[in-house]
This record gives C-alpha cells, structure tokens and sequence, in this order.
C-alpha cells in the first residue's frame, strides 16, 4: 500500500508515557501511531510500509509467562528500530542477549549518562557537557549484549544505557528520552528520525490537503450532517469537511439553554457569518430546561441531557432529509488502543455526554477527519482553517454545560445568575493576562443561600463557588493559584455587577479527589 506521509510505528508495550513518545516525533514533523504489541503481526507491518519502529517503554518483564514480544518479522524490515526501557530489554531478549531481573539495581529516577562512544549518529550533539541527565524507571537490566550491539553510554546502575548496533541501525537505550526528565530527549528523537530519512513531512498544510481528498472520497455524493457545540474539535471539523464537500453538510447547533452568555449568538454568528456553513440553530431550551425542572440528582441530569439530545438532534436530521453520513471530531487519544496490563473495566464516574449512540441508531456511518490528531494538532489546524485565536484557545466546555456547574435543582434563575457571575470571572481572568496559563475556569452556583450584609441592608442570596484548574489532558488537575489580591477583586466584582449573589468561595481541590466539574 503506498501512503501520503511516511510513517512510523510505535509498538506500545504498555507504558504509561507511550504517547509521549508520539508527541516528541509529531513536534519533529513525523507522522507515527502507535499501536499495541499484540495487534502488530507480519501482514500489518507489511500494510503499515513503516521507515522505523520505536519500542516503547512497558511494566512487562521478560521473564514472565506470556511477555509482550514484538513480531520477529520486525527484525527483517531493514528500517531502524530503537528500543526503550522495556524495549530495549525485548529487543536483546529477542536477538540473543541477556537479560537479568534487577535483584537490587532497580534505577528509578533521575540517572547521569556518559559516553563509552560517541562515533554514533544516534548520539550527534547529545553529549555536550560530557555527560547527559536521564530519567530511568526500571527492574530488570540487561546483562550480555545481543551479537552486533556495542556499548555507547553507561550511567551507574546501567552499564548498558546506550546500545546499539550500527550496521543494522538498531538502537536500544535504558532510560526514557521522551519524559521532561530527559532535557535533551528530544534531540535523541531528532537524530533517529534523521537517521532513518524522515524529511517531516507532517505539516499542517499538507494533513488539510489529504483530509479533504480523503473526505470527498468516502463522501461521494452523499450528504453529512454534524452536531456543532461550539467546542474546537467539532468546529475544526466541520470547517474542514465543508472545505471537502461545501452544501452536502449540514451543522445542528442544538441550544440546550445551559450555554454561557451570549455564546449561542456568538458560535452562530461566526459559522454562518465568517465560514459560511449551512447551520441550522435549534432553539431547545424550553424542552431541555422543562425536563430538567425539579431533577437534582448529577446522574439523571446528565443522562436527560444525554437522551435530550440525542432527539432532537434526530429531529433536526429528519426535518432535513436525512443524512448518510454523521461527523464527529474523534481525537487520536480517544483511538489510541490501551494495553491493558491489569485488566478489567474501570468504574464509571460520570456518564459524559456525546453523540455516540446516534450512529447506530440512525444508521449512520461516520466521518472522523481529526481521528489522526492530537488536541494541539486541531488547534494548528484550526489556525491553518483561519479560525480566530481566541476560538481556538477556548477553555474545554462540557456537553451538558451549565447544569453541571448549578448542583441541586436548576431554575432559569439560578442559571441566569450563574451566566453573568460566569461572564465577570472569565473578564477578569483575561484581563489579568491569565486566560491562557489556565486549562479550565468556571464559576458554578452553588445550593445554598447565606446571610450578608449590603449597605445597611441585610441579603439572603445564593454563594458563587469559582474553579480553575491547571491539566494537561483533565484526567489529572490542580488548582490555579491566583493571588489574593486577584481573588479578592473578582470577588469584589462579581457580588457588585451580579444581583443574587453575596458570597463567593474559591475551589482549591485537585482532582483527584475532586472532579474538574462540580457534577
Ligand atoms: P471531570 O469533571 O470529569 O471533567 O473532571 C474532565 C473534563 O471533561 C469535561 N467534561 C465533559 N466534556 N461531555 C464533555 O464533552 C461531558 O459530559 C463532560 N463532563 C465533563 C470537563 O469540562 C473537563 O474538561
């Protein structure tokens, strides 16, 4: 099979930083995927046409019953391969070297390399200061070299940190150069991806021209509809696919009245103004707010929400015709396949809302153009597309919008009230210049109402709680640490310009324990 970018293969072995490994290589321009040991065969890497493989990283050991072994067909492909951590271990383990379970020289942490050889491409540039700082996080080690490798770079406890054997230009190293930890990992990646002939070619301009040629090939004639949120990646992708296709799409924007100020007119506006999209807005909040009257409990709201939307944006299909086609903007991190190591289902937390269920039940077949992409690849994208700056660095908002930031029974009032203290946090996050060092920033409406005093007045009105959290990928987060000075302002703000509030607390919780949402 030929392919439009050349390519390069990540065998996962179950890291947990595997998609880091991808990251370095996209930042360098390379196309790569990633995909777990156990579905890599011969006929897929003779599909895949790679021009090198990495190893990944693994919790693995060798020694154990049924370890996670690359096909042996990989060894013939004559393209380079570097192994890491876990990787490396496999890749001598499978070549006829030793390894041995780390009795007592298990390295975790922060390492120094230095150089036993540096005549090695893979090692241009790399030993400036005569020695590096690694991060290494392994048990076993390896203890006799496979035939053909040489040893390139020792640390302490790793007499083989760096490996390799030139002539088949197979490179094995013990630590892991795609963490933070390793400061010039990154330029180890460089090298590789040098050596093996990648001339980055994954470029922004170039992934918009193939997307589109692909669309219009599984489009044809036929017609697609999309469910716009107003979010990034719907949005990319749906510019992208009426770049392909222009009036064969069609874009629902279903108002489920839980939108923050103004944002409706907004996202309308500049979809039918700027980009010239057929969009149809489907005013719903009446039928979204009248279910949702005296509904308390997270898990019911969501799942209302959930079905809700999932109606009406059938309706709105209907209404046009039907489509064959439904987009969606799937993320590579939503693709990824994980190696499941322990096994078993995780629990559910929150039921999220998409349109997930939609496909089967209308019997439509989907379009997925960002499934390549990680989340700053559509923000590149999105600028290559000509969408504002300030669309682009949107904070993430969820599905079912403000009714997770208004615990307890919402009420047209209580969601008005939130709307507008929203709307003078968020001012006063941007003026301070902080809007973009923060992942997420919110203000919710609590269910309380307490005592203050206003002039010489007594009040009896509802507590503002604000969030703002730092994240790389929300799974994880930690509260943002404003200063006093900016809290006390904000505070100040919002119980003056909005009427209903007189209390406003400070979310400091990290997640865990907490969520990002308040439901
Ligand atoms: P939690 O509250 O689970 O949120 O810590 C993690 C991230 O996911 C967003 N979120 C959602 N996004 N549909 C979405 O599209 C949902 O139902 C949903 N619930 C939470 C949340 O805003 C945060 O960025």
């Amino acid at each position: 099979m030929t392919h439009a970018h050349q390519r390069l293969l990540i065998i996962d072995f179950g890291s947990q930083v595997t998609q880091l490994i991808a990251r370095r290589l996209r930042e360098l321009k390379v196309y790569c995927e990633i995909h777990p040991f156990n579905r890599v065969d011969d006929a897929f890497l003779k599909d895949f046409a790679p021009r090198a493989v990495i190893f990944s990283g693994g919790p693995a050991s060798v020694f154990a019953e049924g370890a996670p072994m690359p096909p042996a067909a990989v060894f013939d492909l004559g393209v380079p391969i570097l192994g890491i951590c876990y990787g490396q271990q496999v890749m001598m383990h499978c070549l006829g070297g030793k390894v041995e379970r780390g009795h007592g020289t298990a390295e975790f942490g922060r390492a120094y390399v230095t150089p036993a050889d540096e005549r090695l491409p893979l090692l241009d540039g790399w030993f400036a200061e005569g020695r590096e700082q690694v991060w290494m996080s392994h048990g076993d080690h390896v203890s006799k070299l496979a035939p053909g490798f040489e040893v390139y770079g020792t640390s302490p406890n790793a007499p083989f940190a760096i490996t390799a054997d030139p002539a088949r230009r197979f490179y094995a190293v013990q630590f892991h150069p795609e963490v933070h930890h390793t400061p010039k990992g990154a330029k180890l990646y460089e090298n590789f991806v040098r050596l093996a002939g990648f001339t980055g070619d994954w470029t922004m301009g170039a992934y918009r021209e193939d997307a589109i040629e692909k669309i219009r090939a599984q489009v044809g004639t036929k017609r697609v509809i999309c469910a716009l949120s107003g979010g990034v990646d719907s949005s990319v992708a749906a510019i992208l696919i009426h770049e392909a296709i222009g009036a064969q799409l069609t874009c629902v924007f279903v108002d489920h009245g839980l939108l923050r100020l103004n944002e409706a007119e907004e996202v309308v506006s500049m979809f039918r103004e700027h980009y010239n999209l057929p969009l149809i807005h489907a005013d719903e909040s009446a039928l979204f707010l009248g279910a949702l009257e005296g509904v308390s409990d997270p898990e019911t709201k969501r799942k209302t929400i959930g079905r809700l939307f999932i109606e009406t944006f059938e309706k709105h299909a209907k209404e046009i015709g039907g489509a064959e086609f439904l987009a969606q903007g799937t993320l590579y991190p939503d693709v990824i396949e994980s190696v499941s190591v322990s096994g078993g289902p995780s629990v559910t937390i929150k039921s999220h809302h998409n349109v997930g269920g939609l496909p089967e039940k209308m019997g439509m077949k989907l379009v997925e153009p960002l499934r390549e992409l990680f989340k700053d690849e559509v923000r590149a994208l999105g600028r290559e597309l000509g969408l504002p700056e300030r669309f682009i660095r949107r904070h993430p908002f969820p599905g079912p919008g403000l009714a997770i930031r208004c615990p307890g029974e919402i009420t047209r009032e209580k969601l008005d009230i939130l709307r507008r203290a929203d709307a003078v946090y968020i001012d006063q996050i941007r003026r301070h210049g902080l809007y973009d060092s923060i992942w997420q920033a919110f203000a919710a409406i609590l269910p309380v109402k307490t005592v203050g005093v206003m002039g010489d007045g007594r009040t009896y009105d509802y507590a503002c709680a604000l969030r703002a959290v730092t994240s790389v990928d929300g799974m994880t987060a930690d509260y943002y640490p404003f200063t006093h000075d900016f809290l006390s302002e904000t505070a100040t703000r919002i119980i003056n310009e909005v009427q209903g509030v007189n209390r406003v607390f400070y979310d400091v919780t990290s997640k865990p324990p907490g969520t990002i949402e308040m439901e």
